[in-house]
């Protein structure tokens, strides 16, 4: 086998690893420490809220946390449980207990199916196991705003009800959000129960993410390998976007990747800038695959205009003039203009395109619109897609547009 030249230890760089030290959170990890301190002495922690926003660090903390008392229970002979519920990826009620359970007992599967059985019948096993085994559980609800959305809070209040009906066990609650709003919905007697203690994780800045780099590289590539500029490079790149830590690393990972296929000695700045394209088309791209048809069409209506108008400022009127002609080649229904209006709105706070408001002296003010994304990106995207790529092909045949290709070409 070929040596790795760039990296030592790849699984460093993956969403699944879980560092032993974590820059800049020191305040956050001994916050946290001391509200499950108790669960070290038997008595039961409080649940805990945590909030922040996206790739500061909340999952990868908790995990630790965890993983940390674990191994400290074990030293002193303590029995604490622990699971770990993405509620996005579990998010019934009977999914739910059933991980619960599963941390109590690894017998859990063959006691209790799948499915099939009444959801307080699920609730009664868990309670048994949970008495049966005693000690404590704690328990992390990860993304607990999608147990919420869905099926409005039933579960929550289950599960936060159960240890009142535990007589030889106590079981606490991790909930982490980063949607700071999510607790608006919930049952007050829900809301206070979770929320008896709360953690907010603040974003970082460009600095603490190029700490957090460096420590991470050290880890996961050769000596001399990255071009220290590459680091101060990617950090500033997240920090730009909400102090996501996450953005970070996925960058850098992208990058050593794409200098490693290259058979480059050493990862440089110019792989950032290629590893930052791709992750923004990776980004559009699933924006627009999942676009509802009226909003490709406008969409489309904007782009084709693009090709039309040379100084890439288009109305509203213009791009609803275009929008209705899709409709009628393509025998869609039509929406107003005004829900047209607002649909390129959605699109502006989706980055998808600029719209901005102009004055034109006297004559009011209008909204100048064109399209956010590169061509290059728009082109590889509409071929991608079979409806916008028929439109772009039929319209253009018809005559009445340039396509951007075209454009570029004259
Ligand atoms: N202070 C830190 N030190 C080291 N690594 C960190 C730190 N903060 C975050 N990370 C890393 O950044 C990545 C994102 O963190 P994490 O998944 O915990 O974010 P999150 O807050 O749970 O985000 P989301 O709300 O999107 O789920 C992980 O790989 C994590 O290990
Ligand atoms: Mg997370």
């Amino acid at each position: 086998m070929k040596k790795e030249r760039i990296f030592k230890n790849r699984e460093a760089l993956s969403t699944t690893f879980i560092p032993s030290y974590f820059p800049h959170r020191d305040n956050e990890i001994k916050g946290f420490a001391n509200i499950l301190k108790p669960a070290l002495y038997g008595a039961r922690p409080s649940n805990i809220l945590i909030y922040g926003q996206t790739g500061t660090g909340k999952t990868a903390v908790a995990k630790f946390i965890c993983e940390q008392i674990i191994e400290k229970a074990g030293n002193e002979n303590k029995q604490i449980h622990t699971a770990y519920i993405n509620c996005k990826q579990t998010n019934t009620p009977y999914g739910v207990l059933t991980n619960i359970g599963k941390t109590y007992s690894s017998e859990w599967d063959t006691i209790v199916p799948n499915a099939g059985w009444r959801i307080d019948k699920v609730y009664e096993a868990l309670k048994q196991k949970a008495d049966d085994n005693g000690g404590i559980a704690i328990v992390i609800l990860d993304e607990i705003d999608a147990l919420v959305n869905k099926k409005g809070d039933d579960i929550l209040y289950h599960l936060t009800g159960l240890n009142s009906d535990l007589s030889n066990s106590k079981i606490s609650f991790i909930g982490i959000s980063n949607d700071s709003k999510f607790t608006t919905w919930l049952d007050p007697r829900v809301k206070s129960r979770l929320g008896e203690e709360s953690l907010t994780f603040a974003p970082y800045n460009a600095i603490q993410i190029e700490e957090i780099l460096s420590q991470r590289a050290q880890i996961a590539f050769h000596d001399n390998v990255v071009d220290p500029m590459v680091l101060t490079y990617c950090a500033s790149k997240a920090a730009q976007q909400h102090g996501d830590a996450r953005k970070a690393l996925d960058l850098l990972r992208i990058s050593a990747e794409l200098a490693e296929r290259d058979d480059c000695e050493i990862v440089t700045v110019k792989y950032v800038n290629k590893a930052q394209n791709i992750m923004e088309i990776d980004q559009v791209r699933s924006i627009v695959s999942t676009l509802p048809i009226q909003y490709k069409a406008t969409l489309a209506g904007v782009v084709l205009n693009q090709g039309k108008r040379k100084d890439g400022h288009q109305t509203t009127g213009e791009v609803y003039s275009t929008y209705m002609q899709i409709c009628k080649h393509f025998s869609l229904d039509s929406l107003s203009q005004r829900r047209v209006g607002h649909i390129i709105s959605e699109l502006d706070m989706q980055g998808m395109i600029n719209a901005k408001i102009v004055s034109l002296g006297r004559q009011g003010r209008t909204k100048f619109i064109s399209m956010a994304i590169d061509q290059n990106q728009i082109d590889e995207l509409f071929a991608e897609d079979a409806f916008l790529s028929d439109i772009s092909i039929e319209l253009t045949k018809s005559g009445n547009y340039i396509s951007s290709t075209q454009l570029r070409l004259i």
